[in-house]
């Protein structure tokens, strides 16, 4: 049993990880104004979508002023500069498609920009903090939490698909929230071996991922496969792994080498990384490696309470240890429905990536109507590639086969699940 860098000894508590006990990895209340200095950037951010759409976006961002950082001082304040910041930035080089990249991201954009991405610890491109967690407004503050009540801080071209790609995914983040409190009493109570209180905590564990997924079917209702595909995953794109930018991208006035990100992804959310190491779920070496690699696209914060939770005695040795039969249940209902979350999600990104990629390499060399003329632009170095850079079915499945490997055989056994 290794020791977790807090004190061991003390409760474990999520106040110190940033994470909301509602909103769990979500940031509370995101600011949609920045101080009026910062004016000539979010001029430029709220119109994004148009200013592709009229291949105006990159001389916008070409006669930005060169802005100081340093007026930027809470952390909302910097979180909607990364996200506007960043959404310019996946518009600049993306705003031609996959034929007219740029290599150099110009010192007015580039310089804050890396600036801003220091002081939060997040990489200078755009994450999944940005674009879903940080970049949400409730129409009616009073009102609830749902598609109806929200909208988007900041927008890519795609319309009322972007809309729905980003709101869905953070109604998958409201969704594990109870998730996440769930797994530090889960922690709290094997330490002082109570395996009621553990067998009750991951039950609500397994309810909200549950929710999770049911939620994730809201992507069928809000998102069009073909915008999806053919419109906005480009600029979800990184310049790491990507043929269309090979040699990355350089940050003028920050490094005259060119540096590699990888694009925006879900994979950088922190909930299913935390669920693996509560449970014990290792990935084998390629994938785990790209899983690791994206928690350094995650708010500091975030990425040490999913090593914190690592660091904590073994919840599967604490199970099997007890031998109670609640407990066991509790576990492996856990880990299915977990498996369950990863399996719809393949279907998900078959539909969303796989079957418009086969379409687009169909229609390719045909001449079609306006949806088909959109996918077979979109780029096909993305089509076996996910925005992360990652090789998507194998690395999908090696991730979903590898989370069987920590059921019981015992409770397999005596389940008929
Ligand atoms: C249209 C919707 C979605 C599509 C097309 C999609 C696509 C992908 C792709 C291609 C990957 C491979 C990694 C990469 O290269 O980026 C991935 C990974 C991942 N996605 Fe999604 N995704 C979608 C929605 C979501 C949502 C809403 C979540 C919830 C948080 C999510 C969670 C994950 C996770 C956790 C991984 C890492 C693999 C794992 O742990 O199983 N995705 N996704």
């Amino acid at each position: 049993m290794a020791a977790a860098k807090t004190d061991p000894k003390a409760p474990f508590s999520l106040d110190s990880y940033h994470v909301s006990k509602e909103l769990g990895f979500i940031l509370p209340e995101p600011l949609a104004e920045l101080p009026p200095y910062y004016k000539p950037w979010m001029d430029v951010a709220l119109r994004i979508p148009e200013l592709v759409q009229s291949h105006e976006l990159r001389s916008h961002i070409d006669q930005m002023p060169l802005l100081s950082s340093s007026f930027l001082q809470k952390h909302r304040e910097l979180r909607l500069a990364h996200l506007a910041l960043s959404m310019m930035t996946m518009g600049y080089v993306w705003q031609e498609g996959d034929n007219n990249t740029v290599e150099t991201l110009p010192c007015n954009l580039a310089v804050p920009y890396w600036e801003v991405s220091q002081r939060l610890g997040l990489p200078p491109i755009l994450t999944h903090a940005d674009g879903v967690l940080a970049n949400w407004k409730k129409k009616d503050p009073e009102g609830p939490f749902n598609m109806e009540n929200l909208e988007l801080l900041v927008s890519l071209p795609g319309g009322d698909s972007v809309r729905g790609f980003f709101l869905v995914t953070l109604l998958v983040e409201v969704a594990g929230a109870p998730a996440v409190r769930n797994i530090a009493t889960v922690i709290n109570s094997i330490r002082c071996g109570d395996t009621e209180a553990v067998a009750r905590a991951l039950e609500d564990i397994t309810q909200s991922i549950q929710d999770m997924t049911d939620t994730l079917k809201l992507m069928q209702v809000y998102v069009e496969p073909s915008i999806f595909y053919g419109v906005l995953r480009i600029y979800l794109s990184g310049w790491k792994d990507n043929p269309c930018m090979p040699k990355g991208l350089t940050y003028e006035g920050v490094r005259t080498e060119p540096m590699e990100f990888s694009g925006g992804s879900a994979a950088q959310s922190s909930l299913l990384h935390c669920f693996d190491e509560l449970l014990g779920i290792k990935h084998e070496a390629k994938s785990g490696d790209f899983l690791t690699r994206m928690r350094s696209y995650m708010p500091p914060a975030h990425k040490q309470l999913i090593e914190d939770i690592s660091l904590q005695p073994s919840l599967r040795n604490f199970v099997q240890q007890q031998a109670n039969e609640r407990l066991n249940q509790a576990f492996h209902l856990c880990v299915t429905k977990l498996l369950a979350f990863r399996n719809y999600h393949i279907s998900i990104v078959s539909r969303f990536i796989s079957v418009p990629a086969a379409r687009a390499r169909q229609l390719r060399n045909e001449s079609h109507g306006s949806e088909e003329d959109m996918i077979s632009r979109a780029p096909t170095a993305l089509e076996e590639r996910g925005t992360g850079g990652s090789g998507i079915m194998t690395f999908l499945k090696s991730v979903r086969d590898q989370t069987k490997n920590v059921f019981l055989s015992e409770t397999s056994k005596n389940m008929d699940i």
